[in-house]
């Protein structure tokens, strides 16, 4: 109820400033215990997808808590997961600033951050220390230093080092913001890859005592037979799931002055492109390999229509700056 008060304050400020402040308080807010005590909490109507038991069917996509800092705020608001990162190897600062931009009328963000973390050393003890039930998914995604032909070592890296604390882990090869990653979502860089990734999973997991899915989180921006060779290709070599989508590098009609701005669209005008594609994996798949869908949900009908599409989990993003916290309850009661 209150929070079209804070928008309005929040909004004044510029993005950045105003998503730390965010996230600053969300972390007080829970180790004081006065979250928990003032958000009702989400629908619990737990789902069982890739061995692991999502308490319900609404996450916070990657990039709301990059370096793993409020966790168990996100969950206490009644996130059933949370994707933490894009986590890279090395820390790194990402491009320079501004580079998150409102479209206030079309319920959108341009970003084009390039994935600034804490690199995964200091990231992993956070996730590590988590307290709450919900389920904690890795981003993971290569330094902008590191060459397009040696990105495999660096999701080689992160898969190691966050595998331990990790509930599974996503190969992000869809940012458009880090130079040459989406190429990577082309079956031949891919195959190689996700087979290096698997095989190092499998040597990893004796040791583990848990299961450990690995999904790869693509962008709205591909062909249909790109997604085809995408959907032939993930069961094949024994991914776990497929997250769909990333931001758009198209500029649909009418978003207005900003839509110039270089980056990845994401908020209300992305959301028909990832229902399509969300809609031609199902299609492609089959009814059993898991599909989180991602992009634009702002409501309970945007995440049925998500639903409808073929997903068996969402994510969302965008739409919790311009509803608030609220949208996570919304969501997770309209998915029971
Ligand atoms: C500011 C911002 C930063 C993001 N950073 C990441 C990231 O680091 N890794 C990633 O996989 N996706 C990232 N995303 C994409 C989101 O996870 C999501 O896929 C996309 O925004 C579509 O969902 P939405 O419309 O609900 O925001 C970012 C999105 C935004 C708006």
């Amino acid at each position: 109820m209150l929070y079209p008060l804070l928008k309005n304050l929040l909004f004044r400020l510029e993005p950045e400033r105003a998503h730390s402040l965010t996230l600053s308080s969300l972390q007080r807010m829970e180790q004081c215990g006065l979250l928990s005590m003032i958000a009702s909490g989400a629908k619990v109507a737990p789902v069982k997808l890739m061995g692991l038991q999502f308490p319900n069917r609404v996450g916070i996509a990657a990039g709301l808590d990059k370096n793993a800092v409020c966790i168990d705020a996100l969950s206490a608001l009644g996130a059933g997961h949370v994707e933490i990162g894009t986590v890279t190897p090395r820390p790194q600062a990402g491009n320079p600033a501004p580079r998150v931009f409102r479209l206030p009328q079309s319920q959108a963000l341009i970003n084009r951050m390039g994935f600034p973390n804490e690199g995964m050393e200091a990231i992993a003890p956070r996730v590590a220390a988590r307290k709450h039930r919900a389920i904690c998914g890795v981003n993971i995604g290569k330094n902008a230093s590191t060459p397009l032909e040696n990105a495999t070592q660096d999701y080689l890296s992160c898969l190691r080092g966050m595998a331990p604390y990790a509930d599974y882990i996503t190969i992000n090869v869809s940012s458009p913001n880090t130079l040459g990653l989406r190429s990577l979502q082309a079956v031949a860089q891919l195959r190689p890859m996700l087979v290096a990734l698997l095989d190092e999973r499998a040597r990893l997991l004796p040791a583990l005592g848990k299961s450990l899915p690995i999904l790869v989180k693509i962008a709205p921006d591909l062909t249909t037979d790109e997604l085809h060779g995408m959907a032939d290709l993930l069961p094949e070599v024994g991914m776990d799931g497929v997250i769909a989508t990333n931001t758009t590098l198209s500029r649909p009609a009418g978003l207005g002055s900003l839509a110039d701005q270089a980056g990845g669209l994401s908020g209300r005008p992305v959301h028909a492109l990832s229902l399509a594609t969300v809609s031609t994996l199902r299609q492609r798949l089959g009814q059993s390999f898991p599909i989180i869908g991602v992009g634009g949900i702002s409501s309970a009908a945007d995440a049925l229509a998500m639903r409808q599409a073929g997903a068996d989990l969402v994510q969302i993003y965008t739409g919790l700056l311009y509803r608030g916290p609220g949208l996570i309850r919304e969501v997770a009661a309209a998915l029971t």
